[in-house]
């Protein structure tokens, strides 16, 4: 079995108590928490940033993968880096410079990754798979919680293993493959199967009742 983590995102928390529902879902099982920052410009919507990211650094020994949905970028790094981010992830067409900000975010001492939407081809790995830890495809258009999963993705994520295999072969280095947008109980099987091996999940997870039953029956499903 290969090794599945499942990361929740908070955009679908309780804002009003994030700091519990950071506690609350690792102590349910989770493993890493996905931070999901949007500018109103690149997406057309807008919720946290640095400064959030810091306040729940101290609630959680977990991993903090931000994704950022903002343009530009560069600058918006090191003040993730500083409040503890572990993982940060930009989208290629949100940069001018891709390999310069995949860089920054090294120097910066974090895990660097690219994200593709939907109809992004993965024509951009193509060059910078050496300054890449994590390959983050979205299975929904960027910009809200809730939304569907979109099957296409299925036949991307298959490729993208396919690239990431053969790399890790050559070179012995591991890339994680995280897929965000649309991940249920009733699909998260199939996702794997077709080569994710770390799950965002929303509101799956937090417009739950029970966030530990819901995380235990993702397992079970992964574990199948
Ligand atoms: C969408 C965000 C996702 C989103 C996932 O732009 O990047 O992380 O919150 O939410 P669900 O799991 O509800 O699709
Ligand atoms: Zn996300």
């Amino acid at each position: 079995q290969p090794t599945f983590r499942i990361a929740p995102s908070i955009l679908s928390a309780d804002f009003a108590k994030l700091g519990e529902e950071v506690r609350n879902v690792i102590a349910a099982g989770a493993d890493i928490i996905h931070f999901d920052v949007m500018d109103n410009h690149y997406v057309p919507n807008l919720t946290i940033g640095p400064l959030v990211c810091q306040a729940i650094r101290p609630c959680t020994e977990a991993m903090i993968d931000v994704h950022l949905m903002v343009k530009p970028v560069d600058a918006i790094v090191p003040l993730f880096a500083k409040a503890g981010a572990d993982l940060i992830t930009f989208h290629p067409e949100a940069s001018e410079h891709i390999d310069r900000t995949l860089g920054l975010i090294k120097e910066q001492g974090c895990k660097a990754g690219l994200v593709f939407n939907p109809a992004t081809p993965l024509s951009h790995l193509d060059y910078v798979m050496d300054k890449i830890d994590m390959v983050l495809l979205m299975s929904v258009n960027p910009g809200f919680g809730g939304q569907k999963f979109i099957p296409a993705t299925l036949d991307k994520l298959r490729e993208a293993r396919r690239r990431i295999d053969e790399y890790t072969a050559r070179t012995g280095r591991e890339i994680w493959l995280e897929i965000d947008g649309g991940v249920k109980v009733d699909n998260i099987a199939e996702i794997a199967r077709a080569g994710a091996d770390t799950f965002v999940a929303g509101s799956a997870i937090y417009d739950s009742p029970d966030y530990q039953a819901t995380i235990a029956a993702m397992r079970a499903e992964l574990a199948k």
